[in-house]
């Protein structure tokens, strides 16, 4: 969907786990709304309340019987509520969205990570997002050595994709290396092996230099 000029602005977050996205977006808040830009934030699956629901059942470690396919509908099940019921919203009313996690968390994970059919993926998801793609994606790269050791240490329980294999992880940041290359008008590559501050400080810069084009 192309989002005409007096409409919002939609901006997703992508990583593999241990990337500090949700740390990012933590600090980047409240400094955009300080700068004057009309932010909103949320996130990936939930943001809603069907979402959060279906956040819990997706990161619950004994449903270790979930299929693939279950997973990928739940995941979208999530998206298609948050966009019709919050994203495309907000958009209209001049908001600039970020989210933590879109459609390529459901490419890099269950296309890539689980080997499953991305034009099966691709038509799920047209359906689910109504065709709603982000303006920008920041990816925060990072290697899956360091973002587990990161989990690990954080203290954060460890969800059901957490718990995947190393060749799992690496096969998601494949996937969202070659979703970079093949739409790199849409994709900036942040590295997150750098320390909190440096990747806030980049992020910052990026996010004012493109709100600037934008005007
Ligand atoms: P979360 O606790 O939000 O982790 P993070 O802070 O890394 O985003 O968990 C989200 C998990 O769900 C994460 O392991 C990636 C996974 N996921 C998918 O596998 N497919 C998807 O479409 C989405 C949105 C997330």
């Amino acid at each position: 969907m192309k989002i005409p000029a007096d409409r919002g602005r939609f901006v997703t977050f992508e990583g593999p786990d241990g990337s500090g996205k949700t740390t990012q977006l933590r600090l980047l808040y409240p400094w955009l709304v300080e700068q004057g830009y009309p932010v909103i934030v949320t996130r990936e699956p939930g943001g809603t309340v069907i979402g959060e629901q279906i956040r819990a059942l997706l990161h619950d470690c004994a449903r270790t019987e979930m299929s693939a396919q279950a997973e990928i509908l739940l995941y979208s099940a999530s998206r298609a509520q948050l966009v019709a019921e919050f994203i495309l919203p907000a958009l209209d009313a001049g908001k600039w969205v970020l989210c933590d996690r879109y459609y390529d968390s459901t490419f890099a994970y269950q296309g890539y990570g689980r080997g499953l059919s991305l034009d099966d993926l691709r038509a799920i998801t047209r359906f689910a997002t109504q065709l709603l793609k982000p303006d920008l994606t920041l990816y925060l790269d990072v290697s899956p050595e360091i973002g587990l050791q990161r989990r690990a240490q954080s203290g954060e329980a460890l969800n059901r994709l957490d718990r995947e294999t190393l060749a799992f992880h690496r096969r998601v940041r494949e996937g969202y290396l070659a979703l970079a290359a093949a739409e790199p008008e849409r994709w900036i590559t942040v590295d997150a092996s750098l320390p909190v501050s440096e990747v806030q400080a980049v992020l910052r810069q990026i996010l004012q230099t493109w709100g600037e084009k934008l005007q």
